[in-house]
């Protein structure tokens, strides 16, 4: 068997490599991106089809174009008009959420290889400005990686960025370090690719809770993961990744941790200690009812929570580059009684049967208000809302399959206040009429746009997507103008004054 040493960089393409039979031709697959006179800006193209009514609030996540290499964490209103784009870069876990009452957006950002990374957690506040910056100090930490010499400061990994109402934020991170893996058919002396979970003050990055997955191992055998070892874990620079932590989410003082290889919900203590250890296929402390068998699943949560009984909610995409990729992605709601008959029981099972997708990598899965949850596919770059009885309610596609992805989709409300000022071009037609172009990145709720000259006046224009194109007569060619914010919290704010091009 021939395995490249850098297994993990391998299994980044190898989905694009073994479904490029499918799309006639990896080029060919563009999707097409909105792009505006106004701004720089380029935007995946969101193809949002409603077949009834949605929760408010907008979708946010990190649409990577795999084929053109580039991504970006994003803001999109329902009607799939782009409301902000952030900076280029590489991108994970982009999450609303609510800080000291105040609606922010965290994100991880770094260096990601294949299914994994290496960077700090940004949280920006409304008005898009960085109000913290997490990291997770690698050479304090001793972090070993397989990337090594690795130029980054902070050894957060890609999975998790959610803030605890405590000023404290959930992380997970890996670190290449040597372990037994004779139980498994491996050697005494290999390596593995450990997960990590962590809370960490936002403030002052403190670490407030380490638990290592391998560390842990009496308790969590290495045993329960479902990944093929092919030979891996020989040496340093080939560690066998088993545990491949993707979620973590705090209740009280307890931590819920989804390890995506071991098909396995942890329930862990601040002490470290697993209170409870529910496995997909094989209920671990549990016995599994019909129908509420997991793998390879993502975004863990509890809906309801009692001495008894929890609720969990997750994305469950039983499907990976090792599997035979034709399980169906389902979302995925269970009942699991803590007590007596450790039984789990199956609540609900949402897929879309028009479109049904066999996603291999990545999603989330999000409860929102009135019974609805959102689900987003990650490979397979779609987003759908379902309502109450299951049924969906929107689908939207920002990519070819397997040539764009995000990693998680939320939908929050909010109202961006950008710092900036709109942008504006302008340019006059050779019959005489100008044409003005306006957008302000991550403004949310401007009612319309008031363009004022001296020659021509004031002419008012509803505003209409990411870019508004308003036709304004009568404004002579040496004239300068200005464009300023009608409505919502940037009402009055106006534009650098632009001169007239030629168009
Ligand atoms: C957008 O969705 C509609 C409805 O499903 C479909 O007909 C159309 O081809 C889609 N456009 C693209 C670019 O995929
Ligand atoms: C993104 O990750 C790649 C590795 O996949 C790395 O080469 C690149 O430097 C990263 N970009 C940034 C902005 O960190
Ligand atoms: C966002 O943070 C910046 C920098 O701290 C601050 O100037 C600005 O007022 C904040 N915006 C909001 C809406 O809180
Ligand atoms: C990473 O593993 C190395 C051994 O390879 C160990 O020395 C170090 O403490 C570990 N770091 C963390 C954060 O677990
Ligand atoms: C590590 O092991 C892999 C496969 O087991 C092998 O291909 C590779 O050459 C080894 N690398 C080193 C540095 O020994
Ligand atoms: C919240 O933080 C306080 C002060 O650091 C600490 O005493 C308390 O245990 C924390 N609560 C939880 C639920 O972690």
């Amino acid at each position: 068997m021939t395995r490249p040493t850098m297994r993990y960089i391998a299994q980044a393409f190898t989905i694009l490599a073994s479904f490029s039979g499918l799309v006639e031709s990896a080029d060919e697959a563009l999707w097409p991106l909105q792009s505006f006179k106004s701004s720089p800006i380029q935007a995946p193209f969101l193809n949002v089809t409603k077949m009834g009514q949605t929760e408010p609030g907008y979708l946010f996540f990190s649409p990577h174009d795999k084929l053109r290499e580039t991504g970006h964490p994003v803001i999109y209103s329902d009607d799939g008009q782009l409301v902000w784009q952030g900076n280029p870069g590489n991108y994970s876990a982009v999450q609303p959420q609510m800080l000291n009452g105040e609606p922010v957006i965290a994100y991880w950002s770094g260096y990601s290889g294949a299914g994994f990374g290496f960077g700090a957690i940004t949280i920006l506040n409304s008005s898009y400005d960085e109000i913290h910056r997490v990291t997770l100090d690698c050479k304090k930490e001793g972090f070993v990686t397989v990337f090594d010499p690795l130029e980054v400061d902070s050894c957060i990994d890609i999975h998790e960025s959610q803030l605890t109402d405590n000023g404290t934020i959930l992380v997970t991170a890996v670190n290449v370090t040597q372990a037994d893996l004779s139980a498994i058919g491996g050697p005494k002396d290999g390596w593995v690719q450990d997960a990590l979970v962590y809370e960490i003050d936002l403030v002052t990055n403190d670490i407030l809770f380490r638990w290592s997955t391998y560390e842990n191992n009496h308790q969590v055998a290495i045993t329960n993961t479902r990944v093929p070892l092919e030979g891996a874990g020989a040496n340093k620079s080939d560690p066998y990744e088993y545990p491949h932590l993707n979620s973590v989410y705090k209740y009280g003082d307890s931590y819920l941790v989804s390890s995506r290889f071991m098909c396995s919900l942890f329930f862990i203590d601040s002490s470290g200690l697993v209170k409870w250890h529910l496995h997909g296929r094989t209920g671990g402390d549990f016995q599994l009812g019909l129908g509420t068998s997991f793998c390879y699943q993502h975004d863990a949560r509890f809906i309801s929570q009692s001495e008894e009984r929890v609720t969990i909610s997750l994305h469950n995409n039983d499907n990976t580059d090792f599997t035979g990729r034709t399980s169906l992605t389902t979302g995925l709601i269970i009942d699991v009684e803590l007590q007596g008959s450790r039984q789990v029981t199956l609540k609900s099972r949402m897929w879309d049967a028009a479109e049904p997708v066999f996603a291999v990598s990545q999603g989330s899965y999000q409860s929102l208000g009135n019974g609805h949850s959102l689900q987003n596919h990650g490979a397979t770059p779609k987003i759908e809302e379902y309502d109450e009885a299951g049924a969906v309610v929107m689908r939207a596609r920002f990519g070819y399959d397997n040539t764009m992805q995000t990693y998680r989709t939320y939908r929050f409300p909010w109202v961006g206040r950008p710092s900036t000022k709109p942008s504006v071009v302008a340019c006059s037609e050779s019959d005489g009429k100008t044409v003005v172009y306006v957008s302000w990145n991550g403004a949310s709720d401007v009612q319309a746009w008031k363009v004022r000259s001296k020659t021509a006046g004031e002419k008012t224009a509803v505003h209409n997507g990411f870019e508004t194109r308003i036709v304004v007569e009568g404004l002579a060619n040496s004239d300068s103008i200005v464009v300023e914010a009608v409505g919502g919290v940037g009402d009055g704010v106006a534009s650098d004054s632009i001169t007239i091009e030629q168009c």
